[in-house]
């Protein structure tokens, strides 16, 4: 394939009329301004790869802050500077907001990287990013609307399917991207280049000076749209895992134990009214090497730490696997939620799968058809033993033995 060098026909055909009308207009206020503008980072990619993206993220050679407040006074809205960046939002009227930066001020510090070559204030933007397939640039100017600028080769890079970072202290500045070269490998298929791989390799170990804060941000991000059991795989082969304790030996295990969970989720609808947490998945890796409590660090809600006292009280309650009655399974499971038992039923093939689930599904809308004030009309003395008795009727409605007020009463006498 020839090489594209303007993409103005590839913008109108795919973005939508709103985001390319808004583009159109920031052309025009490029013009009178007198700014060099570009859009830049995942959209352009996305153009190439044909995909849904409507971020627009603006650079500027020249003051991101100015060329902001121009939009403003063009068509309105406000814009939010962020003094410490050197970078602003206009927010459009229409609710659109878009993020203006200077490609004069620094993503990070001039990197020690940066060749003594002078490059242009657009080229060492560009050069400051993560991937080659992440670093062109199209420019919003009339005369070259739409018009390439790729320094880098991204779009070779695109067309072999490369993830390849723009020199070898990328990883080093930024460990996350090591996280996004995979989330970028798995959502695209696409492979790091050998030089790129081993440079994550070696960076690896540098994963552990980042806040849980930022690493969580990132896996939310990699198991949220991605295909979770090949992110944990390939994780594993970048020694990730390993960095956090988890052992090497179990990285076929990990990836058949999501791939369950996937299965199993897409089998019955009951699940699919909650999306798989990211957690879920996370914790997998260290449940296997018998040290979910390592996963602790990164359980940075209630839920979380929730789910890791129910995966691990589920291992250890003993007996129930072979509970038959969909109803008895209630005793067991009544304080687990519903996530961390299709965890554990996903750990392996389960004879129970069906029953399971379908106890899950109807424990929802047990009907109350007695309550604790029915117990004191009957003579029954308030206290502990309350909690147990209704907690009786409910495996007895759910196993269908019990289905009216009369038939709970005459069952209640036992408990006289
Ligand atoms: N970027 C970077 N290093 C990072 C994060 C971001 O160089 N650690 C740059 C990349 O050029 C990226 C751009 O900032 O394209 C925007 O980042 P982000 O919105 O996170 O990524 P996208 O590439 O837009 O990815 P997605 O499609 O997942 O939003």
């Amino acid at each position: 394939q020839p090489e594209v060098r303007n993409l103005k026909n590839e913008m109108k055909r795919q973005l939508p009329a709103r985001t390319y009308s808004m583009l159109d207009d920031i052309s025009r206020t490029a013009e009178h301004a007198g700014v060099p503008v570009y859009l830049i980072g995942g959209i352009v990619r996305d153009l190439f790869l044909e995909r849904p993206n409507e971020d627009i993220d603006i650079v500027v050679e020249g003051s991101g802050i100015d060329f902001a407040n121009h939009l403003q006074a063009d068509y309105g809205g406000s814009v939010k500077i962020h003094e410490n960046f050197g970078t602003a939002t206009w927010h459009h009227p229409s609710k659109l907001s878009i993020d203006v930066t200077s490609a004069r001020v620094e993503y990070y510090d001039r990197p020690a990287s940066l060749p003594d070559v002078e490059l242009s204030t657009l080229n060492e933007d560009l050069y400051r990013r993560d991937f080659t397939i992440n670093s062109m640039a199209l420019c919003l100017n009339p005369d070259i609307f739409g018009d390439l600028v790729d320094p880098f080769k991204g779009q070779s890079d695109l067309r072999s399917k490369t993830i390849k970072v723009l020199h070898n202290l990328s990883f080093i500045e930024d460990p996350t991207r090591i996280l996004r070269a995979v989330r970028f490998e798995t959502r695209f298929n696409f492979l790091m280049d050998k030089q790129t791989e081993s440079l994550a390799l070696n960076s690896m170990a540098r994963m552990k000076d980042l806040s849980a804060h930022r690493i969580v941000e990132e896996m939310k991000r990699m198991f949220k749209d991605e295909k979770p059991p090949e992110t944990i795989r390939r994780l594993f082969e970048l020694q990730f895992w390993q960095q956090f304790g988890a052992d090497d030996d179990i990285r076929e295990e990990s990836f058949v134990h999501a791939s369950r969970m996937d299965m199993v989720y897409d089998r019955h609808p009951h699940f699919q009214s909650n999306k798989i947490s990211w957690f879920d998945y996370f914790v997998i890796p260290f449940y296997h090497s018998g040290k979910s409590h390592l996963a602790k660090t990164f359980a940075l809600t209630r839920q979380n730490n929730k789910f890791l006292q129910d995966i691990r009280d589920l291992t250890e309650i003993d007996g129930w696997e072979k509970t038959e009655g969909v109803g008895d399974f209630h005793r067991f499971l009544k304080d687990f939620t519903d996530d961390a038992i299709l965890f554990f039923i996903s750990k392996e093939h389960f004879e129970n799968e069906d029953i399971i689930v379908s106890y899950v599904e109807k424990r929802h809308d047990i009907p109350p058809i007695l309550t604790g004030e029915d117990l004191i009309q009957q003579g029954l003395k308030p206290g502990r033993q309350f909690r147990e008795i209704l907690m009786e009727l409910d495996v007895a409605v759910l196993n269908g033995e019990i289905k009216t007020k009369e038939a709970a009463l005459e069952w209640l006498d036992k408990y006289r």
